[in-house]
């Protein structure tokens, strides 16, 4: 089976909340391997777009397909599972837990036996403790194989979350409690959480939202790291010469509708997104 060049479709999207139409007719795909853009001025419906495709939102009307497979309609954790992951406008982290504990939380995305369950003793691992037999040879082979998967897992997932921490430049601050960390830092400790799902597809809303120009340069060098692991990325963002220095495409959307798509310099010259920036009516750009 060959595999398609496309990872994820976005295939005439609306979605309509009460009057406001967020989305309207949305057409656009990503490639595998590639770093896509998706601009466009505030309110132009880039969040909402992420929102359908990792289900927060069911389309009005249209479908998205990731790596062959419907997405639209199924869960949040099934779309997780099928490999897309996101971080958020607004970061949102667990600001009690440390870093290395936000990150298992992805990595519990992907396992059977819960690492953060086992960490926290959560209900429903001791509920399944509970079921262990009393005695006898079924209760020695549960113990033996049961608990040292689990124990294996969790120095695996641990093991993991470090390495992920690293990649993106934080290890230092593992034990650290989230809320805690630098602006900077939370942000990049929501790319490490986002990571840790083992996604083929990153989503990434406005990263650099805050950051001044050291911070952007070392973004720009992440996200092209993170495309060298062989994973796509999909970026919202603002800031232009970001964008332009990053992205192999873009797709710009102004009042829920893709106005543009191609290559950052087909882009930036065309008339109707410099209009949108600008706010310049259409017909007088
Ligand atoms: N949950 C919601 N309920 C009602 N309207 C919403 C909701 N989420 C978004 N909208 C509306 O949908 C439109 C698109 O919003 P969206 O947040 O997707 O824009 P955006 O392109 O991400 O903008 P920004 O650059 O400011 O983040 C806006 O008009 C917004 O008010
Ligand atoms: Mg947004």
């Amino acid at each position: 089976m060959t595999m398609s060049d496309t990872l994820l479709k976005v295939d005439n999207v609306t979605l309509r909340f009460g009057g406001v139409t967020a989305l309207d007719g949305v057409d656009f795909e990503v490639r595998r391997g590639e770093i896509l853009g998706l601009i466009g001025p505030n309110g132009a419906g880039k969040t909402t777009c992420f929102n359908v495709m990792t289900g927060v939102f069911k389309p009005t009307a249209g479908e998205v397909t990731f790596d062959g497979e419907r997405v639209s309609g199924r869960a949040k954790y099934a779309i997780t599972r099928l490999g897309i992951a996101r971080t958020f406008q607004n970061i949102r982290l667990f600001p009690e837990m440390t870093a290395l504990e936000n990150v298992l939380v992805g990595t519990d995305a992907r396992h059977k036996t819960s690492v953060v369950g086992a960490l926290f003793r959560l209900p429903r691992v001791k509920a399944e403790a509970h079921t262990l037999p009393e005695s006898g040879w079924r209760r020695t082979f549960a113990l033996t194989f049961g608990v040292s998967r689990h124990i294996a897992e969790e120095r695996a997932a641990r093991a993991k979350a470090l390495d992920l921490l690293s990649f993106v430049g934080i290890e230092g601050h593992a034990d650290a409690q989230a809320k805690n960390l630098s602006y900077g830092d939370q942000r990049r400790l929501e790319i490490a959480r986002a990571l840790a799902t083992e996604p083929k597809l990153l989503c990434l809303d406005e990263p650099a939202a805050g950051f001044n120009p050291a911070e952007k340069a070392r973004l720009l060098e992440l996200i092209r790291k993170i495309r060298d692991l062989g994973l796509t990325v999909l970026l919202i963002e603002h800031d232009m010469r970001l964008v332009m220095g990053v992205t192999d495409r873009l797709v710009v959307l102004e009042f829920g509708k893709k106005i543009a798509e191609g290559s950052p310099a087909e882009v930036r010259e065309n008339p109707k997104v410099i209009a949108a920036y600008l706010g310049v009516p259409q017909d007088a750009a």
